[in-house]
């Protein structure tokens, strides 16, 4: 069969960890897609950096932008980050180019989902962002194909590995904040500027996108509520658990109806006290959680690694595999013109 060809924007955490995955399972891989992935052309910043990976098989172009109007490349694989910028750039020239695009890019989906996914409706091009959310966790997959059949009436959870490494690392060794956020950086589990994980906006983005999967709304990341657990402290954390508390950051979002009946959505980001019993209180390290309570499959969680480099490739190869199957689906759970507008709740 002939293979799927791929092109990788980004070679830093999770473009090496894609590289590993996709040599490491080759065969299995092939096997489950219907046919091989091959990569073809590679792109970053720095040509010469040495990434632990053998780059030497696979053309460099030096313009990421681009890589989708290569007539070698199927789908371009973009995880470079940042909502604008280089990635944005190469998003759109990829889908205008007719050509597949995944990305792990949650800020590039908050902020520009809806005409990324309207662009790849139009061009009838798979846009697929599992990694985007919860890391090595298919929640999206699992929300909008498990859940499919219902109603959500609530997705809550821990959607940020550097914050939830952070806070239980300190909970259990006393550690200063400013040491644990060194770690969780060189295990390549934060963004590029960890201001985006301390102060809750990275777990935003991840509520508008999980938002907008479980609930059909438009997403909206502005309207997030957001606050981060930069001003914690050890003493935070010794006086919650004086008290029969762990400190998590909890993102929830939940639909409501205002006075003139139309649709609200409640989007927060913020530091919970979470009590000794309740599951969320055990989950540590870099892991994520997420609850969503739907209708008839009544509550569901989602558990697993929120961020590093093995996890988060395991959803994009997850998402090329569907792509070489055929599938091209809408990158939400409904096209994007029937997606609802759904102004902030009053909070
Ligand atoms: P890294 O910072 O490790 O890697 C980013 C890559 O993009 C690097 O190869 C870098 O090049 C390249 N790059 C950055 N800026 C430019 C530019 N202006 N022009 C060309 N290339 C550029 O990031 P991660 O791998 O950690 O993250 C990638 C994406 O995946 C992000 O969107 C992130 O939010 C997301 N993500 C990350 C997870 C994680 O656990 N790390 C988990 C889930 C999602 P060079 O190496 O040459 O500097
Ligand atoms: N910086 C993110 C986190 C990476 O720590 O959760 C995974 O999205």
């Amino acid at each position: 069969a002939e293979p799927l060809r791929i092109a990788l924007a980004g070679l830093g955490t999770v473009g090496a960890g894609v590289i590993r995955l996709i040599e490491t399972n080759a065969e299995l891989i092939a096997r489950r897609a219907g046919r091989p992935i091959t990569i073809t052309a590679i792109s970053a910043r720095d040509r010469t950096k040495k990434r632990g990976v053998d780059l030497t098989p696979y053309a460099w172009e030096d313009d990421m932008v681009v890589m989708g109007e290569r007539g070698d490349v199927d789908v371009v694989v973009e995880l470079v980050g940042g909502s604008d910028g280089p990635a944005l750039a190469c998003a759109r020239t990829t889908i205008e180019a007719g050509k597949a695009l995944v990305t792990a890019n949650k800020a590039m989906i908050a902020h520009h989902g809806l005409e990324l996914a309207a662009k790849a409706e139009a061009a009838k091009v798979a846009l697929k962002f599992e990694a985007a959310v919860a890391g090595g966790i298919p929640v999206i997959k699992g929300l909008r194909e498990g859940g499919a059949a219902n109603a959500f009436e609530r997705v809550y959870g821990i959607l940020n590995g550097t914050c939830n490494f952070i806070l239980s690392q300190m909970e259990d060794t006393g550690r200063d904040f400013a040491d644990v956020l060194a770690e969780a950086q060189a295990r390549g589990y934060a963004e590029a500027d960890p201001t985006f994980d301390v102060e809750g906006i990275d777990a935003a983005h991840k509520l508008s996108i999980l938002a907008a999967i479980a609930f059909g709304a438009k997403i909206d990341f502005n309207s997030v509520d957001t606050a981060g657990i930069s001003r914690l402290r050890a003493a935070d954390i010794a006086q919650a658990d004086s008290l029969g508390y762990v400190i998590r950051l909890i993102g929830m979002a939940e639909p409501g109806i205002a006075a003139d009946g139309s649709p609200r959505l409640f989007q927060r980001v913020q530091p919970h006290l979470v009590p000794f019993d309740h599951p969320l209180a055990h989950v540590d390290g870099a892991t994520n959680a997420v609850v969503a309570e739907g209708n008839f499959s009544g509550r569901l969680l989602f558990q697993g690694a929120g961020a590093g480099d093995g996890p988060t490739a395991s959803a994009v190869v997850a998402d090329l595999i569907d792509i070489a199957r055929g599938e091209i689906g809408a990158p939400f759970s409904v096209p994007v013109a029937e997606l609802e507008e759904m102004p902030a709740a009053d909070t």
